[in-house]
């Protein structure tokens, strides 16, 4: 997405799986001239921000304030509350933008904290000079979680530059008002919301596998009720990571990998000499993409959730079902044509990438970028 102007939020469900945990991930969304400087003239202007999907209201909107950095607690990751900073604003006067400065924890928590200290919205400052880029928040435990959903205020990163700007005429003293504007950040009323499920098919990797395998369970009826009514679009995602070429011939790379080292899982049992390889997990993951691209390719994206249960359910590992034949009965079973899924997945042996893999670890590089 880059800096270009975006009308359309996305939510991210689901599992991180590189992290390795459970994950509920906020997405900002990169908003071209979205924050306004008033005054003073200085630094009068509008500005880019990568503004947060939490905490803004179902309806787009603007709010003006004027902009608070803290003296303490500058990342905002404590409560404010223990230091008796409050950011409420006296009756008439504008409410209060918190500045805070990235890093040391998510940005949905500065959020709450500044939220709770009585902050109309929060602007953090980047810490590192790079286009404004668009930023995921991904949230490593269940206690964060509940509180994200308790964010009401909007949220904004802004560029390091920028942000230096603004501490300095608010450290001298001035008063600095702006005005931020997400009207474009929100789905329009007519827009379905997109959102994208990092998973694997890995099933034997103990409490995390588990944990994923549960939880698209759980998930599939909502998320086909959805799907079909056209409220969402989905796109599932699948980690690989490719073997550094002086390896490529090592044995683990061979195991591990597929297309030349191209497209790479770990083994599941983390055993060489026994049961499954990464390869396998890696050729699973590159069918249950192309099932993906097969059932969407006939309007029917989400014939997917099926596949995957149904997979989970009749070919685990564990009976040594984790393999081809089992696959196609699922694709079989579900109507779905082979002959596409299969030329979709190419040859794993090829010493050539192959498209959809190639894909997946492009989006992959601009999601993982972390607070
Ligand atoms: C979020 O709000 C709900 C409803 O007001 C409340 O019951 C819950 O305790 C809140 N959660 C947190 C983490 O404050
Ligand atoms: C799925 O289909 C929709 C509508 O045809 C399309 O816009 C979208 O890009 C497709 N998704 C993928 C990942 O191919």
């Amino acid at each position: 997405m880059g800096v270009s102007k975006t009308s359309k939020a996305t939510i991210f469900l689901g599992f991180l799986w590189l992290n390795l945990f459970q994950s509920v991930v906020g997405r900002f969304v990169v908003e071209k001239n979205s924050l306004r400087v008033v005054s003073p003239d200085v630094i009068k202007g509008t500005y880019d921000s990568a503004i947060g999907n939490f905490g803004i209201p179902q309806y787009g909107g603007s709010i003006p304030g004027t902009v608070v950095y803290p003296k303490e607690n500058r990342k905002g990751c404590r409560n404010f509350e223990d230091s008796g900073t409050s950011f409420k604003s006296k009756s008439g006067a504008m409410p209060t933008f918190v500045l805070v400065d990235r890093g040391d924890c998510f940005f949905a928590l500065k959020v709450w904290n500044a939220q709770n200290a009585g902050a109309a919205a929060v602007l953090v400052a980047d810490d590192v000079d790079e286009r404004l880029i668009t930023m995921d928040s991904p949230e490593a435990d269940g206690s964060s979680a509940k509180y994200i959903e308790n964010i009401t205020i909007p949220s904004a990163l802004i560029e390091k530059s920028f942000a230096e700007k603004l501490k300095k005429v608010v450290n001298a003293g001035e008063m600095v008002n702006v005005n931020l504007d997400w009207r474009e950040a929100v789905p329009h009323p007519d827009d379905r919301v997109e959102y994208e499920l990092w998973t694997s098919s890995n099933d034997e990797c103990g409490f995390k596998c588990d944990m994923l395998m549960k939880y698209v369970k759980d998930f599939k009826g909502a998320a086909q009720i959805l799907e079909k009514g056209g409220y969402t679009q989905f796109t599932p995602h699948y980690i690989t990571w490719y073997c550094p070429q002086a390896f490529t011939v090592s044995k683990q790379c061979k195991s591990q990998c597929i297309n030349h080292g191209r497209y790479c899982a770990p083994d599941p049992e983390q055993d060489f000499s026994s049961g499954y390889e990464g390869k396998d997990v890696v050729v699973e993951n590159l069918r249950q993409l192309c099932v993906f691209k097969v059932a969407n390719e006939t309007n029917k994206p989400w014939v997917w959730w099926d596949y995957v249960t149904d997979f989970q359910i009749r070919c685990p590992m564990k009976e040594k079902k984790y393999n081809k034949e089992c696959a196609d009965t699922v694709i079989k079973s579900l109507g779905l044509d082979s002959r596409k899924i299969e030329k979709c997945m190419g040859d794993p042996n090829a010493d050539e990438d192959n498209p959809v893999l190639k894909e997946e670890q492009d989006a992959q590089a601009s999601f993982f970028i972390f607070p």
